[in-house]
């Protein structure tokens, strides 16, 4: 990471978006866990310590710093006049400020820290006026066309509105990224003007001064166009997410991670995986979720903000907020919910649910239960259809069950409730009170009968 503090980050949020048809600001749009707009945070955070100044609208102007906090300087661009008027918003708080300003799009999640390290080196090495990149593309749809003269230099950029069918035929395009010289920058942008169809302040126009006046002008050419790819429709928000899901996935694969069909495949960014792990079709792997080495992951499960240790098995099966300890499995369809924790080698099989529960080391619930506020000890097994009644209409109650237990088919284990190491219930039992070590309670409600030394 570059750390310059004397490169200032202006992020341009505040167009009207319209084409997206949503309530919901664009950039805050979910994409890959987190709003578009995280994305040219990041970027801008790995270059420089200094907050970057957002220009956004003045309808979204709550929702953004709701969202947002402190870690960027909202600046609110009341009539949307063009890009020029955007960045013109942050001159106040900027100017005298630093050295180099780098000009992103708050819509543009696809760019990559590396393309803009090397801008921002270019920008450093030349101190040109202008350091900017392009991209040259089949489909000019929209892009201002970069207009060179005879010996190859930039002479200007050319909006689509305002081009000749010749300066249209361009295809080598603006992507709007841009690193000025800020004494450059803060000197001609008041010279702006309106462009004559649109009366827009078009940023762009910067470019044609500085050649008017033979500044320097730098361009570097992205390799990848979907690196530019701006997001305006949801079209275009599914196509980013699918270009990061294949980052991403690539990513994991090469750190030694088996994919059998990456495509159906979703990982957030936050997410991480250890080894030697198979991750099989339909896997969700969301949040913090951190999964271990040499584990068997899918195929259909959804894991959401999960810590799962190394050689655990998930099969089909829905887990949030919970733990899988070393050599623990679930499923098929298991579902562990919030505080759910599976201790080293534990088993839970099919149709098990648990929340803020812990089956122990060892610890076996195979089939058909619920495991609500329970604590579970370890080798311990929970028949078929076993429940942890918790939950009295008001309170949720805990229930306890020892070491080695063997809790027998459709058990009812009426909290609060404790059953004692090694001690067995009989199917079909409804326990109402505490059952104590090596002894056997059955029946309905169910009495303790027994000690178990004297069974045999
Ligand atoms: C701009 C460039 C164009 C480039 C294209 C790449 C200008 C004049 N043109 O096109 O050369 O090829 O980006 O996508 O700069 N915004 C504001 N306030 C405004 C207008 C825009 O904050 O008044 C923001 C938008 O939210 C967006 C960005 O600026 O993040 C670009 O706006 P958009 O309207 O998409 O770009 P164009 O001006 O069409
Ligand atoms: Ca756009």
């Amino acid at each position: 990471m570059t750390h310059d503090s004397s490169l200032a980050v202006v992020i341009l949020a505040a167009g009207l978006s319209t084409r997206f048809k949503s309530a919901t600001p664009k950039v805050l749009h979910s994409l890959g866990g987190k709003p578009l707009l995280e994305y040219s945070l990041e970027l801008a955070t790995a270059l420089t310590d200094a907050p970057p100044i957002l220009v956004v609208g003045p309808e979204t102007e709550t929702e953004i710093r709701a969202w947002l906090g402190e870690r960027a300087q909202l600046v609110v661009q009341s009539n949307r006049l063009g890009t020029g008027h955007a960045v013109m918003q942050a001159q106040a708080a900027l100017e005298g400020r630093a050295r180099h300003v780098l000009v992103l799009y708050g819509d543009m999640p696809l760019l990559q820290r590396g393309t803009l390290q090397a801008l921002h080196e270019r920008a450093t090495a030349t101190d040109a006026a202008i350091t900017m990149m392009t991209v040259t593309r089949d489909d000019p749809q929209g892009f201002g066309r970069i207009v060179r003269d005879a010996s190859g230099q930039i002479s200007a950029i050319v909006e689509q509105a305002e081009a000749t069918p010749e300066i249209a035929a361009i295809r080598e395009l603006n992507v709007g990224i841009y690193t000025f010289n800020a004494a450059f920058l803060w000197m001609h942008l008041p010279q702006l003007q309106p462009s004559p169809r649109k009366g827009e302040y078009y940023l762009t126009d910067l470019v044609g001064m500085a050649a008017a006046e033979r500044l320097p002008i730098e361009s570097l050419q992205t390799s990848d166009p979907l690196e530019t790819l701006g997001i305006n429709t949801r079209v275009e928000l599914a196509l980013a997410a699918k270009t990061l899901q294949r980052r991403i996935n690539e990513h994991w694969m090469l750190e030694g991670v088996t994919f059998q069909d990456p495509e159906t495949c979703y990982l957030d960014s936050t997410v991480t995986i250890g080894r030697d792990t198979v991750i099989l079709p339909n896997t969700h792997l969301r949040g913090k979720t951190t999964v271990g080495a040499s584990c068997e992951i899918g195929p259909n499960s959804v894991i959401e903000n999960c810590t799962i240790g190394n050689r655990c098995r998930v099969t089909a099966s829905v887990l949030e907020e919970a733990v899988m300890e070393e050599g623990s499995n679930i499923g098929p369809f298991g579902h562990l919910r919030k505080g759910a924790r599976l201790c080293r080698g534990a088993h839970m099989g099919n149709f098990g649910e648990m929340k803020n529960s812990t089956l122990g080391p060892g610890a076996k619930m195979g089939h058909f239960s619920y495991l609500g506020d329970a604590i579970v000890g370890a080798d311990a097994n929970i028949g078929a259809g076993t429940i942890t009644c918790n939950f009295d209409g008001k309170r949720k109650h805990p229930t306890t069950i020892g070491e080695g237990a063997f809790i027998g088919s459709d058990t009812m284990l009426v909290a609060p409730v404790e059953i004692g190491a090694g001690a067995r219930t009989g199917a079909g039992s409804v326990v109402t009170h505490d059952v104590p070590p090596d002894s056997v309670a059955y029946g309905v409600p169910a009495r303790v009968r027994e000690k178990k030394d004297q069974e045999s």
